[in-house]
């Protein structure tokens, strides 16, 4: 149940990669790409201050506020050769414990590696084997051929496109991906790899 990962986020394995919460530690990790233009091209959005100066991102600007429970998962990809964070993996706006978003960036040197496709088999198998999510929607501008081509290999649907919509700040023509738990069952309740 989401309920159950409210406080402690899960730490997943794959064969190239662990999928981890990060901590100030990955900070210098992060650094190395996390604020690289190439990453924001299809993003919707420019990198932010923080995404430039990843050490900003653990600091806790007001941290005498008692924060809610929060049901997203955000996870650092750990490749196992190098212990480096070379990515980050993101379930978010978690709605009525029904239906939530996804949402991932790559260090640019890991590209065409098949490292997103494992990422994102893995945490999908993960939300609909734990929780009681019942579909996962991701957006990808129409131009971005590599997050297309991910999603699909998830066995994400494409249902339909945007044309001229907003994605983030920016205009573009984008397609809706989803992928309902019942798909997910349909395939044997794993996502081959
Ligand atoms: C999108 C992104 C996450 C893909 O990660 P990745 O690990 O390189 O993806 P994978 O290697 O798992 O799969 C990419 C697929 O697209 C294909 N591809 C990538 N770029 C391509 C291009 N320019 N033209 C054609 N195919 C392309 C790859 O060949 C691969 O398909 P294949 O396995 O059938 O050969 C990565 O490019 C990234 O971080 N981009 C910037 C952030 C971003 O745009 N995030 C998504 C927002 S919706």
């Amino acid at each position: 149940m989401l309920k159950d990962y409210e406080l402690d986020k899960p730490t997943l394995e794959t064969q190239r990669l662990i999928l981890r919460p990060m901590t100030a530690e990955d900070a210098p990790d992060l650094k190395e790409w996390l604020g690289l233009d190439e990453v924001y091209t299809y993003w919707g959005r420019n990198a932010s201050k923080g995404e430039k100066n990843p050490e900003l991102l653990f600091i806790d600007p007001r941290p005498w506020v008692k924060r809610k429970p929060c049901q997203d998962f955000k996870w650092g990809m750990v490749l196992r050769e190098t212990g480096k964070v070379i990515g980050i993996l993101e379930i978010f706006d978690v709605q009525n414990q029904r239906m939530a978003y996804v949402g991932y960036r790559l260090h640019p040197d890991y590209w065409r590696q098949g490292m997103v496709t494992e990422a994102l088999r893995c945490a999908v198998d993960f939300v609909f084997a734990n929780t009681e999510l019942l579909r996962l929607e991701a957006t990808a501008d129409v131009q971005n051929i590599a997050s297309l081509r991910v999603l699909e290999k998830c066995d994400f649907v494409r249902e339909g496109t945007v044309r001229q919509g907003k994605m983030g700040s920016r205009y573009c023509d984008y397609a809706i991906f989803g992928l309902l738990r019942e798909d997910w069952e349909g395939l044997g309740g794993s996502c081959p790899q």
